[in-house]
């Protein structure tokens, strides 16, 4: 994987020399006037690090006496919150909410992208599409486990999901019309999610905060496989640039939505803030996401399609235009283009893996029994 790897970046026309640098390319985009080390991908390193540095401290909260007490010093101590630890109701729900949508987005997510590994240009590009939704069907995997630590089933989630009680990020439910739509999917969904997740990564909840950690390494191949797609694109015949660039304008904005409401609308920002479970509002995360894809959009010789983001001095950002919030609560409310057909086809795919799921429980209690049962040496000393 490593030497494919290598190969995909090298061969990278040498005009585009930053693209293979920690400077635009990919998630591992850092402001070039800030010292190296601070971009991306560093901050998951760093959080790394803080994890398993504050798990080795005693920060004394285990002398804060029961319940909301110690809940709250371990918050302030930027310890983690673990399964067995007292939470407020409201914590442990805000959570389930939170990593049950998030779950449940990285499942879905697979359908778009899913309907172009049969027309994918070359083996390599199936290959590396294969990999890349093979790796959504492990987050989700890892969001399920981590969800069910807070005492719900996956059963039970999946029911809530089937059921419309939860929900899935609004992107997925967008058409992938062209191949050009599975790079704008790497670089502005997957880079969006990243700049989502990087922060989740110091979330006050242990079992996600280590979820995030995994995931988030591995989104970074995402963006660099889709922002590869489209550096091809763009730099291959008018027709295939002209395709790159539909597809950008396609996504762009959906991508911007992908934040949520704007901080003036959003219902859950403050409380989650004050648990730690989430660290930036959504408008500042939506301009590090502007910031971040303006400059790799030259990179990529691709225009967003905003005439009026442009550097402002001022702020230190780029000024843009929001995206339409009235399309993302029509989205969430079930009217996008393809919300019915998303759920039609999950509910299909739950019914025709229901053999599967008998199959493996009956496979797992013979094997508790089969463990259970006296050993054959241990009946010849009866
Ligand atoms: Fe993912
Ligand atoms: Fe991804």
């Amino acid at each position: 994987m490593a030497d494919t790897t290598s190969v995909v970046l090298h061969s990278l026309p040498t005009d585009s020399h930053h693209c293979n640098t920690g400077r635009v390319y990919g998630n591992d985009f850092a402001d070039p006037d800030q010292p190296p080390g601070s971009g991306l991908l560093d901050e998951v390193a760093d959080a790394e690090r803080e994890l398993r540095a504050r798990n080795a401290q005693d920060v004394g909260a285990g002398d804060a006496g029961a319940g909301s007490d110690y809940f709250a010093a371990l918050v302030a101590a930027d310890q983690k919150i673990e399964p067995r630890d007292w939470m407020p109701d409201g914590y442990r729900a805000t959570l389930i909410r939170q990593m049950a949508q998030h779950a449940h987005s990285e499942i879905i997510g697979m359908q778009p992208e899913a309907n172009w590994i049969t027309r994918a240009p070359s083996l390599k590009r199936k290959a590396i599409l294969l990999a890349k939704v093979q790796d959504e069907a492990g987050h989700g995997l890892y969001l399920y486990a981590a969800t069910e630590t807070l005492g719900v089933s996956r059963d039970a989630l999946y029911e809530l999901l089937l059921g419309g009680k939860q929900k899935y990020s609004s992107i997925f439910n967008y058409p992938t019309l062209t191949w050009a739509d599975i790079g704008a999917i790497g670089w502005l969904v997957d880079g969006a999610a990243i700049v989502n997740q990087v922060p989740l990564c110091r979330c006050s909840y242990g079992p996600y905060a280590r979820a995030m950690i995994r995931i988030c390494k591995e989104e970074s191949f995402h963006q660099r496989q889709g922002f590869e797609i489209l550096h091809t694109l763009a730099h291959g015949t008018p027709q295939q640039k002209a395709m790159a660039q539909d597809a950008v304008d396609r996504w762009w904005y959906p991508s911007l939505a992908m934040f949520g409401p704007p901080d003036t609308d959003s219902t859950h920002s403050a409380q989650s803030m004050a648990w730690k479970i989430k660290r930036f509002s959504n408008d500042d995360l939506r301009q590090r996401f502007v910031d971040m894809c303006a400059q790799q959009a030259t990179v990529l010789g691709l225009t967003l399609p905003d005439p009026d983001l442009r550097w402002n001095p001022e702020r230190g950002a780029y000024d843009y235009t929001p995206p339409d919030y009235a399309e993302l609560m029509e989205v969430i409310r079930g009217n996008g283009p393809c919300n019915r057909q998303r759920m039609a086809h999950h509910r299909a795919a739950h019914e025709d893996g229901a053999w599967v799921r008998e199959a493996a429980s009956a496979y797992a209690a013979k094997r508790a029994a089969r463990a259970a049962a006296p050993q054959p040496s241990e009946l010849t000393h009866v």
